[in-house]
């Protein structure tokens, strides 16, 4: 299939087309060659933890079930009936063994078989395989974090996630077990506007001194530094789409562990104390002021430092982000402040989450107006460096994120 739009011609190394952001041709190219071919993020396994758990996800718009099945095994099955194609499951989680579609009750084992419809008598001869849940067809679960990919083969999840599994590992040993429990459940926010802002703006550490800049004062932690011209942070590109906005470097100048949001050491000492249990006191101390990562991956997971967010593009003009507390095995007292923190600031009447979406709203109606066409991505061009592994870096606030999203982007619409 040749593309709908010639994309060499709407991406720039330092520029982008607007059209890009509205134009509902490209969101259904987008929709074939990102959401339905690679890897995208699906769900944690935490979210399944026994046999015959489920979640209802969703990879781009199309609803799946992410089900720990009758076999222990973690798989993905389409959330739709194969009999007249209504959606099959309505809830959003549960356990159960099988699902029994609303509409004319076939049902259909938690593996994804079809066992049996109703009034069997009109079935003679019909053959019951033919008539499976589709399945996505590849699965990848790194540390816990599954992605799913509806393509029968390309790269593997390991090779696609790359640099940005540090990252995943960097998230992991703020656990004094190693591991992420996703149990706080998630809020849905439904914005109008393209996914795509959401992906630039994750990583973005030129707007929050202006978007957020309130909240840095109200908090008196000390974290707007990050985003001023002093700041030692980093932004990052990873290739494959994924960017970083490493605040490590900032955090180890001032050296005071767990600063998220005025949280420290001496405030959560349960938590201090497993982990000098776990790791040693020199590490313990050096991971807990390195904090957890600040990670795009593409397209659709942001680790984002005290939570958890999922895009889910559902129209050109519609995206839902869902948000949930990171929490961390063996970690009661550091999960019940993260949980606090992350209702303060993305819940209902979040802080953050409010100014940004504010923002992504703004974007998209900007975007549709015609006079310039262009957006510019030439912030730190000039300063543009390399790290020990050779992925780019900039200052905080350049726009290096943003150009690494855009020549992937280019690479998969093109390819
Ligand atoms: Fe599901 Fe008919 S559409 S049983
Ligand atoms: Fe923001």
């Amino acid at each position: 299939m040749s593309p709908v739009r010639d994309y060499r011609r709407l991406i720039e190394p330092t520029r982008v087309h607007s059209a890009l952001y509205y134009d509902p041709q490209v969101f259904q190219e987008e929709l074939s060659r990102i959401w339905y071919r690679g890897w995208v993020y699906v769900g944690h396994v935490s979210e399944v933890p026994n046999r015959n758990d489920y979640v209802t996800k969703s990879i781009g718009p199309t609803p799946v079930l992410m089900v720990h099945d009758r076999r222990g095994d973690i798989s993905l099955l389409l959330n739709k009936c194969p009999h007249r194609g209504n959606q099959l499951c309505a809830y959003s989680q549960g356990n159960r063994t099988s699902f029994t579609c609303p509409y004319h009750s076939w049902t259909f084992a938690n593996s994804g078989e079809l066992i049996g419809y109703a009034y069997a008598d009109g079935y003679q001869g019909a053959d019951k395989s033919q008539f499976a849940l589709g399945r996505v067809p590849r699965i990848g679960i790194y540390r816990g974090f599954v992605f799913g990919s509806f393509a029968e083969d390309g790269p593997s999840l390991d090779d696609y996630l790359g640099g940005a599994k540090a990252s995943i590992d960097q998230l992991l040993d703020n656990s004094p077990e190693g591991e992420l429990e996703l149990t706080a459940g998630f809020l849905q926010h439904r914005t109008k506007a393209n996914w795509k802002f959401m992906l630039e703006n994750e990583t973005d550490g030129y707007h929050p001194a202006f978007v957020h800049g309130s909240i840095f004062q109200v908090a008196e932690s000390g974290i707007g530094n990050l985003y001023s011209p002093a700041s030692t942070a980093l932004t990052r590109d990873f290739g494959n789409g994924h960017t970083e906005f490493d605040l490590r470097p900032e955090w180890r100048r001032s050296a005071k562990p767990l600063q998220w949001f005025g949280t420290d050491a001496e405030r959560l000492p349960g938590y201090a104390a497993a982990m000098t249990a776990a790791y040693g006191a020199e590490r313990a101390r050096q991971i807990m002021i390195d904090g957890s990562p600040h990670t795009m991956i593409f397209p659709n997971l942001f680790i984002a430092e005290i939570q958890l967010f999922v895009l889910q593009p559902v129209a050109v003009d519609e995206t839902i982000q869902h948000v949930t507390a990171l929490q961390f095995k063996g970690a009661p007292e550091l999960n019940r402040r993260l949980r606090q923190q992350t209702m303060g600031s993305v819940g209902p009447a979040g802080f953050l989450l409010a100014d940004d979406t504010e923002m992504y709203e703004r974007n998209h109606r900007g975007a549709l107006i015609r006079d310039p066409e262009w957006v510019t991505l030439i912030r730190g061009l000039h300063r543009e460096g390399r790290d020990a592994d050779g992925f780019r870096i900039g200052h905080a606030t350049d726009e290096v994120p943003q150009r690494g999203i855009w020549r992937h982007y280019l690479d998969l619409m093109t390819s």
